[in-house]
């Protein structure tokens, strides 16, 4: 019966989604990314393993377009897409806030300087011990999706500033997050009431509309519902004044986008049910960083194993294009101009998990040595890598 449902549920989101896929035929998102020359430079300079080549150019570009396509919205940026102290000290000279995930993210940014207090930990579900080291740190807002958090919190900070993570669609996103985190409506309603009983500051309400999110209405929806979550917490006798609407902002692979202009003119609509005194921040990730990378590496060997071509990359799941994994598609260049052929492309380890695309189109005259370049690849590819079976991790260099 469970199951039943469970394949009822899957084809009532497949209907939403080709629902969806029919009726936004929009593509609005400017053509932006890395200049291929600066892609081949640096590969002159050398390689001896994958590396992600980032723009500093193009993130400074894109963090001024978020806040100018959203005024009212402060960005505060996901560390999680790409951590590197470069990257994070361009988000600080930038203005922007952040997000974390865990305390060793909350470690690099004080390391760098960043006040505590612009930093949010939006993990759902912390440890005693990391509260405690966030708290001592000076960290003041937490995010809870659970009563159960809520107390944890409250145990550790009693005066801590939480913000209440709700479920909201994920209808189009490439890489949805509903189904983990946020509280439903009778749980929201159980931790207003829990909040306001044991005089916790419950002050404010998040979302997340999923990753690379190509529809905007995710956002309206998201905030409306957050809004009906304000006077719920309001009639409690809570003060809510913190609207956090996440990240999902997406960027050009192959797929059609929406520009941010376009989310953000659905959004700033959206946000007018607001009092100005609320104060709105957003977590994006991959919009600010996607765009400016390129990651590089090289063809270790071919073989053809019934009948199909493969080629075997010196990077792959393990190795950070672990996104391939749930449907994403990179634009991907070569060196080569030869037909396409549909080819499996692996990574360098022995897991037979390790296979990053299958059927892809491209040149048959790929060979051993060869590059493979993925375009607007700098969100979640070095930040996932792991040494899997002893091979190094990508290197990062920063322009
Ligand atoms: C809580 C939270 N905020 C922000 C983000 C960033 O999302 P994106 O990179 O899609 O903008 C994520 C991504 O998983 C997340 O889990």
């Amino acid at each position: 019966m469970q199951m039943r449902a469970g394949v009822a549920k899957k084809t009532i989101r497949s209907i939403r989604q080709q629902a969806f896929e029919a009726t936004h035929l929009f593509d609005s998102h400017p053509e932006s990314s890395l200049d291929f020359e600066k892609v081949r430079a640096a590969v002159k300079d050398g390689y001896d393993r994958p590396f992600l080549l980032i723009d500093s150019t193009i993130v400074r570009e894109k963090t001024r377009r978020f806040t100018a396509a959203m005024p009212r919205v402060l960005p505060h940026y996901a560390v999680k897409a790409n951590p590197d102290p470069r990257i994070l000290k361009l988000m600080l000279e930038q203005g922007a806030g952040f997000e974390i995930a865990s305390i060793a993210e909350l470690d690099l940014l004080l390391a760098l300087g960043v006040p505590a207090a612009d930093v949010f930990y939006s993990n759902p579900v912390k440890s005693r011990d990391q509260i405690a080291h966030a708290s001592s740190r000076g960290v003041l807002w937490y995010v809870i999706d659970s009563v159960e958090e809520l107390k944890k919190i409250q145990s550790i900070k009693a005066d801590a500033r939480l913000y209440l993570r709700i479920d909201t669609p994920n209808i189009g996103s490439d890489w949805p997050l509903a189904g983990k985190f946020g509280a439903h409506p009778s749980e929201m309603r159980d931790i207003v009431v829990t909040a306001a009983r044991l005089k916790v500051d419950l002050a404010g309400v998040a979302f997340h509309v999923g990753s690379q999110c190509r529809n905007p209405e995710n956002w309206r929806v998201g905030i409306e519902k957050s809004r009906g979550v304000f006077d719920q917490m309001q009639k409690a006798g809570l003060n809510p004044r913190l609207l956090n609407i996440g990240g999902g902002f997406p960027v050009r692979h192959v797929k059609p986008i929406p520009a941010i202009e376009v989310i953000g003119e659905v959004v700033n609509r959206a946000l007018e049910g607001f009092p100005a005194a609320v104060r709105v921040i957003a977590e994006p990730g991959r919009f600010l960083v996607s765009d400016a990378g390129y990651f590089v590496c090289r063809i270790m060997g071919t073989a053809t194993r019934a009948n199909k071509r493969w080629m075997h990359l010196d990077a792959g799941l393990f190795g950070g294009i672990i996104e391939t994994a749930e449907g994403l598609k990179y634009k991907i260049r070569t060196d080569r101009s030869g037909p396409d052929i549909p080819w499996n492309v692996a990574g360098p380890t022995c897991d037979s998990i390790d296979v990053v695309m299958r059927d892809e189109p491209l040149p048959s005259d790929l060979q051993e040595g060869d590059y493979i370049y993925l375009r607007n690849a700098g969100a979640y590819t070095t930040a996932y890598a792991s040494g899997f079976n002893g091979f190094p991790l990508p290197e990062i260099r920063v322009i």
